[in-house]
């Protein structure tokens, strides 16, 4: 075996995993272990909870927790909770948030919460006949699997819809089960993959016992997976307000502001480069949201991503119109989440998190992410068309860089102090500390801590 490999990381205990890998990669430094060490949870039965999530686990890794109050949505007030190490989003979704709570607030409404999934196979024979075979035994498919949908089915939800589909035309003798579900207040990957992969084993149990001719009944099941593209699991949310309100900054031209917003928007309809940022900068709000709430802001990427390109086009996620003196701004995105199992039962913040929304129902949890990814966009494109972003960016990362000089507390209240009516560079900032200091260079200053 290499050096540096192991076999049976896993049944090492977690000191164990922590000793052999500060042996094989840090030269023996006991000071990373007393770092690992430091980000246990002083609560045991905690750190186990986290320790359990995944395989490996030898300590945890931080990131802030913060909270965008006054988003005024459907008429509800929320305090939203946000996880995320970008230092301007938090920031950025309270600022709009209340610039938004002071015009009416967010319209949002879930349009459909359908969830899909597929058994991908090889067959080999005439597809109407397979067609015209699936519809015979449908009925299996449901009376089969009864067993594991009953839960969902007392809780209003179940298996929607099953189709065979001809995706021939994508590949030779390609073909799907395509099957539809409602899985309420959950995610429903685990729902959803359990039931492929018994509509698989039925499907080439009675193909292999059919009267087909030994040619068709030759299939070769290839997988059975949840589709993370959910376009029919879809949520709306709106702002809008007199063109004469869309700033208070009075230095802001208002109609050569929603001009040069409409531009943004359209710029990023046609041009992906732009449209990645773009959208990025909604994620920003979306996953941080989706994060803190115990989901899969993976998932929930990879879907908004795919649905902003479903014309064939990569493009905006958010839209804007400008008519008879009223500046509308909406969103319109598919977010798959769950408000029972997975992290949410069990992760302590998560749990929190859930706490502090008043415990939505997934409907709600969508609408109130929607909301938060559309106050994103509004504070990103307006500060890019007016002041450009920078200013508020580095405003925020301010703190960062003078943690990264090792400032003391004093330190830092004068430097934002004196930053306040000033451009924020990271030189900027390495001079004044410095001055401050009263040192040459960053290279001479002792660090605090
Ligand atoms: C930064 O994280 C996000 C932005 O770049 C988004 C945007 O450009 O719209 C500010």
């Amino acid at each position: 075996m290499n050096k540096n490999t192991i076999k049976g990381f896993s049944k090492l205990s977690k000191e164990g995993k922590i000793e052999w890998i500060v042996n094989e990669y840090l030269g023996g430094d006991d000071t990373s272990i007393d770092l690992l060490k430091s980000y246990w949870h002083e609560d045991e039965s905690i750190q186990k909870i986290h320790d359990e999530f995944i395989e490996n686990t030898i300590t945890n890794f931080y990131i802030p927790f913060g909270i965008a109050p006054n988003f005024l949505i459907n008429n509800q007030i929320f305090c939203v909770p946000m996880a995320i190490e970008e230092s301007s989003v938090v920031a950025a979704a309270a600022k709009n948030a209340t610039f938004w709570m002071n015009r009416g607030g967010f319209k949002s409404k879930v349009i459909s919460t359908t969830k899909i999934g597929h058994v991908h196979f090889a067959w080999y024979g005439d597809f109407e006949k397979l067609k015209l075979f699936f519809e015979s035994i449908k009925h299996k498919f449901h009376e089969e699997t009864e067993n594991l949908t009953r839960n969902m089915r007392e809780r209003g939800g179940g298996i929607l819809d099953i189709q065979i589909l001809n995706r021939t035309d994508l590949e030779p003798n390609y073909y799907q089960i395509q099957a539809k579900f409602e899985t309420c207040e959950a995610m429903g990957a685990n729902f959803i993959n359990s039931i492929l992969e018994e509509f698989s084993k039925i499907l080439q149990r009675e193909i292999e016992s059919s009267n087909f001719s030994e040619e068709d009944k030759k299939i070769v099941i290839l997988m059975c997976i949840l589709s993370n593209y959910t376009p029919e699991c879809l949520v709306r949310s709106e702002v809008s307000c007199p063109l004469a309100e869309l700033s208070d900054d009075p230095d802001i031209d208002v109609t050569l502001f929603a001009k040069k917003f409409e531009q943004a928007i359209h710029v990023a309809n046609i041009e992906p480069y732009r449209a990645t940022t773009h959208n990025k900068g909604i994620f920003n709000g979306i996953d941080a949201v989706i994060i803190a709430t115990g989901n899969d802001f993976r998932a929930v990427e990879a879907c908004g991503h795919t649905y902003a390109s479903k014309t064939g086009q990569y493009k905006s996620l958010t839209n804007v119109e400008v008519k008879d003196g009223q500046f509308k701004f909406w969103i319109e995105v598919p977010i798959a989440v769950g408000t029972v199992g997975g992290l949410t039962s069990l992760h302590p913040m998560v749990k929190f998190a859930h706490q502090l929304l008043g415990n939505p129902k997934a409907k709600n949890l969508m609408e109130i992410i929607a909301a938060v990814g559309l106050a994103q966009n509004f504070g990103a494109v307006r500060s890019l068309v007016t002041t450009g972003i920078q200013k508020g960016h580095m405003k925020m990362h301010l703190l960062n860089i003078l943690n990264q000089l090792g400032a003391s507390e004093s330190e830092k209240d004068q430097i934002k102090l004196y930053f306040n009516n000033k451009v924020v560079s990271h030189k900027a900032v390495v001079d004044q500390f410095c001055k401050l200091r009263g040192v040459k260079n960053k290279t001479s200053v002792k660090h605090n801590s």
